[in-house]
């Protein structure tokens, strides 16, 4: 059974201030509010869904169709790359370094040694100015200009005739290894010109992004098996660690059309977007009619999107941190963010509260695909706000357990022939479980397989309502990736099961859900005899 996850983060769309505000000098700032009221703004899905429901934003629907919380960011920083981290489950207890006098001797002079190369500026710059500023000493001495920002970036300008093009990435990749822990900025970047004075940039532009310090939800999905699909600058905020495609946007627009695009598409895991024009062009540059308008296109490509979901998908819209236009500030603000859910599988109208940390995020989405969340941070919201018709009988146990009874149960296995052990953990819809393990026999054919022994416990017991069976199996002192069911199993469970019926197939950490249906289409049951 194939499960979707989309996670949308309008970059930057923070919903009011957080407690910490004053920390980073941004009492006050609320993007939405902002926004909200400026005649541009027209979103009907996202009202709908219950953006407004959330605590402390005000004017909320009687029928949400989402759950949703309000979102604090533990980690100390209010950039992308940090809210991203966050949002896949590492909290960065320091921020990004920024330098505003230019880099320290220690940094400039071990980048001098590697490189061979004198560095000329070393200060913050705009990037136009300081071509036309440096440029000629540049080309005279061969020396590279390095220059930095307000943001976490270390720049290295050259021109294409001094440096060709393949040198200065090797110079990059340089800085990029040697800029980790204290100095570890956002981003590296490679910046080409050309021409005589007053000289141009080329398109030759190259970003070398820092991966997260620790084990991120992408990390475990792909390690799982999953799909991590990105769209718009996911990748670099992740250093392309663990991102199995690629996709690149130049706007907001092309980040929802690639975004339907991926709503047609079939796959497995996650689908990672990342809308910047919301912070890049209108939030840094204080428009809010513009930002306003934004979030109007937005919310129709949304309204577009729901109808495209299955039942197993989960739609989750965040965002990374505020950036209000209507401040005299052009940076990102310390703001709290949404978080709505929704999907067939979550209740509607769900009010998770206000909750620490973006890691929840990563949390609840692990856990919906049955993930061991391991050393990530964030807590799932799952067990508050999926929906009854998912919830076995509340004392029953969850799928992660019945993996961890299936894998047992292996123990019991009497596998004299093969040394192949299998268990299975069988849950009734009464909230039971049955065990199961498989059993041998000199003879061979009468050998049982752990599925039927459970079963078949089950049904001597007056059980014959199924919800799910967990199956781990392996050879003696090894765990398979995967037991599936043989087929005279998968028949006996059609006899008790209908379609709808879960088998759960892995290891504890790693397993997935799969209906009955897909694993034995066009069954035999006992309605082809009437
Ligand atoms: N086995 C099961 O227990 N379940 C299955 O669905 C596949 C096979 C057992 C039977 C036998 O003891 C061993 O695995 C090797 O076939």
């Amino acid at each position: 059974m194939s499960k979707r996850v989309f996670i949308i983060v309008l970059d930057s769309m923070g919903i009011g201030q957080a407690p910490d505000a004053a920390l980073f000098s941004d009492e006050g700032s609320d993007t939405l509010a902002a926004i909200r009221n400026h005649e541009n703004f027209y979103c009907p899905t996202l009202e709908e869904l219950g953006l407004f429901n959330i605590q402390g934003v005000g004017g909320g629907v009687a029928n949400p169709k989402a759950s949703f919380a309000r979102l604090r960011e533990t980690s100390m920083g209010k950039d992308s790359t940090i809210g991203h981290w966050e949002i896949a489950g590492v909290i960065s207890p320091e921020p990004l370094p920024t330098y505003p006098d230019g880099f320290p001797e220690e940094v400039i002079g071990e980048f001098e040694a590697r490189t061979g190369r004198k560095v000329l500026c070393n200060k913050p710059y705009s990037g136009t100015d300081v071509i036309r500023d440096y440029g000629q000493q540049h080309v005279e001495t061969g020396d590279l200009i390095v220059y930095t920002s307000a943001d976490s970036v270390f720049q290295i300008a050259a021109h294409e005739d001094i440096v060709p093009v393949p040198e200065l990435y090797k110079i990059c990749e340089t800085a990029r290894e040697m800029l980790q822990g204290k100095h570890g900025v956002g981003r590296v970047i490679a910046r080409p010109f050309t021409g005589e004075y007053p000289f141009t940039r080329t398109a030759n532009r190259h970003d070398y992004s820092l991966q997260p310090p620790k084990t991120t939800m992408l990390d475990l999905l792909q390690k799982a098996g999953y799909d991590t699909l990105s769209v718009g600058k996911i990748y670099d905020l992740y250093g392309g660690k663990s991102v199995s495609e690629l996709n690149r946007t130049k706007n907001n627009d092309e980040g929802m059309i690639k975004t339907l695009e991926m709503a047609d598409r079939d796959f497995n895991g996650i689908c990672f977007v990342n809308l910047v024009d919301f912070d890049m062009t209108y939030g840094h540059r204080n428009d809010v009619a513009g930002y306003a308008k934004a979030m109007t296109k937005f919310d129709r490509a949304l309204r577009k999107f729901l109808p495209k979901m299955r039942d197993e998908d989960l739609l989750v819209i965040t965002a990374d941190h505020g950036c209000d236009p209507a401040t005299p500030s052009t940076d990102h603000s310390r703001e709290c963010v949404p978080m709505i859910l929704y999907g067939k599988h979550i209740k509607a109208g769900t009010d998770l509260g206000i909750r620490s940390t973006f890691a929840d995020i990563s949390a609840t989405v692990l856990q919906y695909f049955g993930v061991d969340q391991e050393d990530t941070a964030g807590t799932s919201v799952l067990p508050e706000c999926l929906s009854e018709a998912e919830k076995a009988p509340k004392s029953s146990p969850s799928s992660e357990e019945l993996i961890e009874i299936a894998q047992d149960q292996r123990k019991r296995s009497y596998t004299p022939y093969s040394g192949f052990t299998v268990g299975a953990a069988l849950l009734t819809q009464s909230g039971k479980v049955y065990t199961g393990c498989n059993i041998e026999n000199a003879a061979y054919t009468p050998t049982n397989c752990a599925e039927r022994t459970a079963i078949f416990k089950a049904v001597s017991e007056g059980e014959q309502k199924f919800a799910k069976i967990a199956i781990v199996g392996g050879k003696e002192g090894e765990t398979a990736d995967c037991c599936p069911p043989c087929g005279v199993c998968r028949q006996v469970m059609a006899e008790f099961c209908g379609p709808d019926f879960i088998v759960i197939l892995g290891k504890p950490g790693a397993y997935r859900e799969y209906r009955l249906s897909e694993l034995l289409p066009e069954s035999f049951t006992p309605k082809n005899l009437d």
